[in-house]
């Protein structure tokens, strides 16, 4: 287990696995997170995997983002392209700092959506992305090339802040893009249940 780290320009925990086959998460929490938060998340769904969670670095008041937006799911675009740049750059980093192959991202509402802009905008940065109510980050999406990176997007059919439409649009981007999407729609608002666990167990397996 390891400590809150504060000696890169992220806030972060990392946690290195026991299992070499398994490759790192890249834990990416929603607002009013922190890096503590998808850690047992993250051990729950693969076992023995590295951990690297950084801690979103734009405050909403006192709720760590990992972007600004101009009201709920309107997004200030300008600095989602830094910050995702941002975060690329700590990723590589934190890469070359513990020794890691390209993580799975495995974000959550906030850090779904900046993982899904890093996707389009660094496709090199990341090996694959589990989105957890996830929604199009980008009006006008970056031609990415994401030739058979793997993507889950779970989203929930009651979900309030992330629309159907929304959803489904984002899985159509980043399958235009050439991303191995598997997109479910479970039966569920914003939050996260069972039913996301063992989805996000099974297809991490198959990583
Ligand atoms: C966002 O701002 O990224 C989305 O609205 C999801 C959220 O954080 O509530």
């Amino acid at each position: 287990m390891a400590a809150t780290t504060a000696d890169t320009d992220f806030i972060h925990v990392f946690e290195p696995g026991s299992d070499p086959a398994r490759r790192p998460l890249l834990l990416l929490h929603g607002t009013g997170g922190d890096e503590s938060d998808l850690l047992s998340l993250g051990r729950t769904v693969a076992p023995g995997a590295s951990l690297l969670s950084p801690r979103g670095k734009v405050l909403e008041g006192s709720a760590p983002r990992f972007f600004r937006r101009l009201a709920e799911g309107v997004f200030d675009e300008a600095d989602l392209k830094r910050r995702a740049d941002e975060l690329a750059g700590f990723v590589m980093s934190a890469r070359e700092r513990y020794g890691l192959p390209a993580p799975i991202a495995l974000g959550f509402s906030n850090g779904a959506n900046i993982a899904a802009a890093m996707l389009m905008q660094r496709p090199e940065i990341l090996g694959g992305a589990a989105l957890l109510r996830a929604m199009v980050p980008f009006a006008e999406p970056p031609r990415a090339n994401l030739a058979g990176k793997p993507v889950l997007i779970l989203s929930g059919a009651l979900d309030p802040i992330v629309s159907k439409a929304n959803a489904e649009a984002l899985a159509r981007q980043l399958g235009e893009s050439g991303a191995a999407v598997e997109h479910r729609v479970l039966p569920a608002g914003h939050g996260l249940g069972q039913t996301d666990i063992g989805l996000l167990k099974d297809w991490l397996a198959r990583r």
